[in-house]
């Protein structure tokens, strides 16, 4: 109890110290100070998706564009871009400046009111989404803004049914936690949600033993018409896809797929959601991941980019015809926070700083001429890689013992010794300087949409290292 009383008061020193007018922004040592932050986390914060005991969160001293760094002086490249929401890199003097401003000016309203900010913010998202995805309806973040989808699904059809896929993330949240495929369902899945998955394309892993992306592209949407089928079409409210699965694998569909869902979903009154909570945002190189494939959902989800998560925020950009629905009849939804005035003018400034320092065209750049040429290269050379995929500043490397059989190099969700290879292939990327994006048997290579050409090599040759430890797990 003293040592934690003691490490409390080393705590508010150290804070009093880091908070001060004349402290220095960039690295430098002070582990003490680290010390008694790693003991109050570790005595106070219950930390997400972690057994709280076999956990050891690094203390984070600070972090501007592309790095971050510890107590210890150590500095890494971040390519996780946090969990993949800093598109315009941490710290932004523009952005960190309009937080500053609206906070003297009116750092909290109510939601009903309306709010410069927040109407500002409003204007500026519906300009950029695709088609006529014109009202915002703004969360705190990405699982409500699903959760509100679907809400709104619901009522528009009065039908109760979702669809989504295995490989998919939406959230944490009761429902979007039950649209998700990937394992962090389990826990919660009751069964009670309405919820149906299906597969998705994924031609590297092909659930349809395609042979090529336009037999995947046919055989997929087949499946999707088959599944409905036997669920019965006019029970489904809505089909609900990340337009790029993210979290998932990065798996961009191939051409004709969203076209297809989107023609079946008109079909059958069904209505389609699409979540670009991850992909949106400049994240692919374009505004939204919609863009790429032609394709105007009825409701979209974002959050993260929408303001590099510098203050909490998500939404859900509705068509005209959902809009109307509600335009007499009011939306049973709401939260105390939607569409904060802080929120609201991060995103204001975040949209501006995009556009002036054409964020959306780095990333483009990004992927066509540094990360995608780059990652192709280390794949031919390291026998791990099985394969590299994205776009943009998002992108995929699916790690595999052998190339052949394309058995993942570790099992699907493997803990423990199980995940040796990829802790050990973690481990390299952190003594390099790289703070890698792990996910089961991949590693994702999603940094701040505008580093530069020599940050992303930087990078690049990090993984290199990183690559030769998974490449000794190979058969
Ligand atoms: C595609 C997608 N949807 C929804 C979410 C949930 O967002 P949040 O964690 O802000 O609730 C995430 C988070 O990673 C996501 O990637």
């Amino acid at each position: 109890m003293a040592y934690r009383v003691a490490m409390e008061d080393g705590l508010a020193a150290a804070y009093a110290r880091r908070m001060s007018p004349d402290a220095p922004r960039t690295p430098y040592a002070d582990p003490a100070a680290g010390a008694a932050v790693k003991a109050a986390d570790r005595a106070h914060v219950f930390h997400s998706w972690s057994a709280q005991g076999l956990i050891d969160p690094l203390a984070v001293a600070g972090a501007e564009g592309a790095y971050f760094w510890d107590y210890d002086g150590n500095r890494y490249l971040d390519f996780t871009s946090g969990l993949v929401f800093t598109n315009i890199g941490y710290q932004h003097p523009v952005v960190v400046a309009a937080i500053q401003e609206q906070a003297g000016k009116l750092v909290t309203f109510a939601p009903a009111f309306a709010v410069e900010a927040r109407s500002e913010a409003a204007r500026l998202i519906a300009e950029r989404t695709p088609g006529d995805l014109d009202k915002i309806f703004f969360t705190n973040g990405g699982a409500e803004a699903v959760e509100n989808a679907v809400r709104m699904a619901r009522l528009h059809t009065g039908r109760h049914k979702v669809l989504s896929a295995y490989r998919s993330y939406h959230g944490g949240t009761a429902t979007a936690i039950n649209l998700t495929g990937d394992p962090r369902r389990w826990a919660s899945d009751n069964g009670s949600a309405g919820v149906v998955r299906f597969w998705a394309p994924f031609l590297y892993r092909s659930p349809f033993h395609a042979g090529s992306e336009a037999e995947e592209c046919a055989r997929a949407l087949q499946h999707l018409e088959d599944t409905l089928a036997f669920e019965g079409p006019a029970t489904v409210a809505a089909v609900v896809l990340e337009t790029i699965p993210g979290t998932a694998g990065i798996m961009t569909p191939p051409p004709g797929y969203l076209a297809g869902v989107r023609e079946i979903c008109d079909r059958y009154g069904i209505v389609f959601v699409l979540d670009e909570v991850m992909a949106g945002f400049g994240r692919t190189g374009k505004w939204f991941a919609a863009d790429h494939h032609d394709v105007v959902p009825d409701l979209m989800t974002f959050a993260k980019g929408v303001n590099s998560g510098y203050v909490p925020l998500g939404g859900v950009a509705i068509s005209a015809e959902i809009a109307a629905t509600f335009e007499t009849r009011p939306y049973p939804g709401g939260l105390t926070y939607s569409g904060h005035p802080l929120a609201c003018a991060a995103a204001v400034a975040t949209i501006k700083v995009m556009e002036e320092e054409k964020t959306v065209e780095s990333a483009a750049h990004l992927g066509e001429h540094v990360l995608g040429p780059g990652l192709r290269e280390l794949a031919g050379r390291h026998p791990s890689v099985g394969e590299v995929r994205g776009l943009g500043a998002f992108w995929a490397l699916e790690l595999v013992r052998d190339r052949e059989t394309r058995e993942p190099l570790v099992p699907y969700n493997a803990t423990g010794e199980a995940n040796a290879p990829m802790a050990a292939f973690g481990a390299a990327c952190r003594k390099n300087g790289l703070w890698p994006f792990i996910n089961m048997n991949r590693t994702h290579v999603v940094p701040a949409c505008n580093i530069t050409e020599a940050e992303a090599k930087e990078g690049l040759a990090a993984l290199d290292t990183a690559l030769s430890v998974a490449d000794e797990y190979t058969v």
